[in-house]
């Protein structure tokens, strides 16, 4: 059986799956989050230590504004109302991307990893204006800037996923196999599941179908 520490999700699917059932992209944003709390239960369970999210990349600032504004207010309201829960629940949090979003919600982000800061039980790291290029160019500025050579622990280091394992496991859902510029260098070695289900409909025995599957492959990391 293998270990398994890190799972990373492309949560995909929101807006098809909104059109399909309530004729409105923004329907099936908020019926995602009802998955994210599932999945977040469900990984506290397995004993998973890491939960890597993606939930907005740097290339979805090409979407309407209305849309934009409405996947922040939502993840507004959620921290506002879920912080203390996570926070009892001994969940850590921690934003990856580049935190410029509107003041309020860049402090709402920071008191909430601050809070959180010191729990010990799940990590999840949300990725938000995250880019995969991005975070690779800034490690190696930084690389230079510090007069540090490189070498992949030095990458490993300035990386913003530091302290996290890469994954073992990347699930995508909403039947699209591509990557979108989600960890092009932590995803090395991960075992990929491309999902036909869209997001909201995605359930804790998808998940358990996913996680049990990952167990039994034979990973390899070159050897025979
Ligand atoms: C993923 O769902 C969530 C975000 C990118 C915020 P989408 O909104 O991409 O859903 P589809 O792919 O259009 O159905
Ligand atoms: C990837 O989904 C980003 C997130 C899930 C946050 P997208 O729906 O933005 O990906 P593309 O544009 O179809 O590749
Ligand atoms: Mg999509």
């Amino acid at each position: 059986m293998n270990p398994l520490s890190h799972v990373a999700i492309i949560m995909d699917g929101n807006g098809r799956w909104g059109l399909k059932n309530k004729n409105s992209r923004n329907a099936g944003h908020r019926a995602g989050l009802d998955t994210v709390e599932k999945i977040i239960k469900e990984t506290i369970k397995h004993r998973i230590k890491f939960l890597t999210l993606y939930a907005f990349s740097t290339e979805n600032w090409r979407r309407p504004k209305k849309e934009i504004n409405y996947l922040f207010k939502l993840l507004e309201t959620f921290l506002i109302n879920k912080i203390e829960e996570l926070n009892n629940q001994n969940i850590k949090l921690k934003i990856i991307g580049v935190k410029n979003f509107s003041k309020k919600l860049n402090n709402i982000l920071n008191q909430s990893e601050k809070k959180t800061s010191k729990n010990t039980k799940l990590q999840i790291n949300l990725a938000l204006n995250y880019g995969s290029k991005f975070e690779l160019i800034n490690a190696f500025k930084n690389i230079k800037k510090d007069k540090k050579k490189i070498s992949e622990k030095n990458i490993n280091r300035y990386l913003q996923t530091y302290k996290t394992p890469d994954p073992d496991l990347l699930i995508r859902t909403g039947n699209t196999k591509r990557l979108s510029n989600f960890l092009l260098w932590q995803l090395a070695y991960s075992e990929i599941f491309f999902e036909k289900k869209f997001w909201p409909d995605f359930n804790q025995k998808d998940y358990n179908r996913i996680l049990n599957k990952y167990r039994n492959i034979k990973r390899n990391f070159g050897k025979i």
